[in-house]
């Protein structure tokens, strides 16, 4: 019989809730092994809290609401000064009296909780989530592909507007300091310009290309979908020093960019998605990717490999060091990338090109 403790940290995303489903679910029926949720993450740890988890507990009707529900029940934490609370968090694990710990989380809360695991020689399995899609050695993290879903619909809805207006419409994404969000959705979305972090613009490249869509291909509207952490090139900034992503790079600049290039002609609109992008029900394939994730948790569980982070390679679950991903995370889009030139060839301003 094995005790096993299961916590969601760092931001939510859709499909956490998936992970919990599949992990107590194998452990109850495959190894009769028991699972307590942690509720916030290390905030719980410290508190030495735990939930009761059953593959019977949440029926509704028969319906099991953990599949489609976005979010996570157990909640999470995104910040905090966890390290300076680190031998209460050690002795309270210790308390708790868990043979091994699930943890689903980003770069950063994996990070915390991993130098947490090998201080307190804990039994860790990571399972990587975040919307930016930016953690290291997997194609997949859980809650990218409904956040990327989220705002391709964003893209058809403002497209309508956009064309009855002739307008241009900004869509700004998120993604830290990754693109991957704004690239996928761009491409996806039928984005006439896509400004991610990892391609630095030029304001005169980003104005010329659409008035090259108005005058060549007789387009007057434009969707430009721009990533929170894209900066134009530095010789397009007036005070370059001062020219922090948040100030440059965001919907609000560019539009400014575009009135003074156009001599206000193009009308703007600037739509900043925010947090729209981290709720919502998840997709099918966040459902499959969390459901294989979680059981794989139990299942490397009972094999003993431990420090371990499941990660999707070449269309299957495999694991890997979790330092391994640590040392490489985040991991940016690489600009020689197939999506990159497939951008291009589609006709779509990725960045001045070299
Ligand atoms: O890492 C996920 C993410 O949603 C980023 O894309 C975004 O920059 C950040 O978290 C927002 O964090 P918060 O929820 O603390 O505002």
């Amino acid at each position: 019989h094995k005790r096993i403790g299961i916590l969601t940290s760092g931001g939510d995303c859709p499909g956490l809730n998936c992970v919990i489903r599949a992990a107590v679910s194998h452990a109850n029926l495959t190894y009769n092994w028991e699972v307590v949720g942690i509720p916030y993450a290390t905030q719980g740890l410290l508190e030495r809290q735990t939930v009761p988890l059953s593959m019977h507990g949440w029926d509704l009707r028969g319906i099991d609401p953990l599949l489609n529900m976005g979010g996570t029940v157990l909640g999470s934490v995104n910040k905090g000064d966890t390290l300076a609370h680190a031998d209460d968090i050690l002795a309270s694990y210790e308390a708790l009296g868990l043979d091994a710990l699930i943890a689903v989380g980003g770069d950063g809360s994996l990070k915390i909780i991993h130098q947490l695991a090998t201080l307190g020689n804990w039994k860790l399995v990571g399972i990587p989530k975040t919307i930016d899609n930016d953690v290291a050695f997997t194609e997949r993290s859980i809650g990218f592909d409904t956040a990327i879903n989220t705002i391709v619909d964003a893209i058809n809805r403002l497209t309508f507007t956009a064309a009855s207006h002739d307008r241009v419409m900004i869509v700004e994404v998120m993604g830290r300091t990754a693109g991957h969000l704004a690239l996928h959705s761009g491409i996806a979305g039928g984005a006439d310009v896509i400004l991610i972090p990892e391609l630095p613009y030029t304001i005169k490249g980003l104005c010329e290309h659409l008035s090259q869509l108005r005058e060549r291909w007789r387009r007057k509207f434009a969707i430009i979908v721009v990533a929170e952490g894209a900066s134009p090139c530095s010789e397009d900034v007036d005070n370059a020093a001062s020219c922090s992503t948040a100030k440059c790079g965001r919907g609000q600049y560019i539009a400014e960019q575009i009135a003074n290039c156009s001599n206000n002609q193009l009308d703007t609109r600037v739509s900043v998605l925010g947090h729209i992008q981290r709720g919502g029900i998840p997709s099918a394939l966040d459902r499959l990717t969390a459901t294989v994730f979680g059981k794989t948790a139990v299942d490397l569980i009972a094999q003993e490999k431990y420090d371990q982070m499941l990660s999707w390679q070449n269309g299957q679950v495999v694991h890997v060091p979790i330092h391994n991903v640590l040392d490489q995370s985040p991991s940016l889009v690489d600009p020689h990338s197939y999506l990159i030139a497939t951008a291009q060839s589609l006709g779509i301003y990725v960045g001045d090109r070299k």
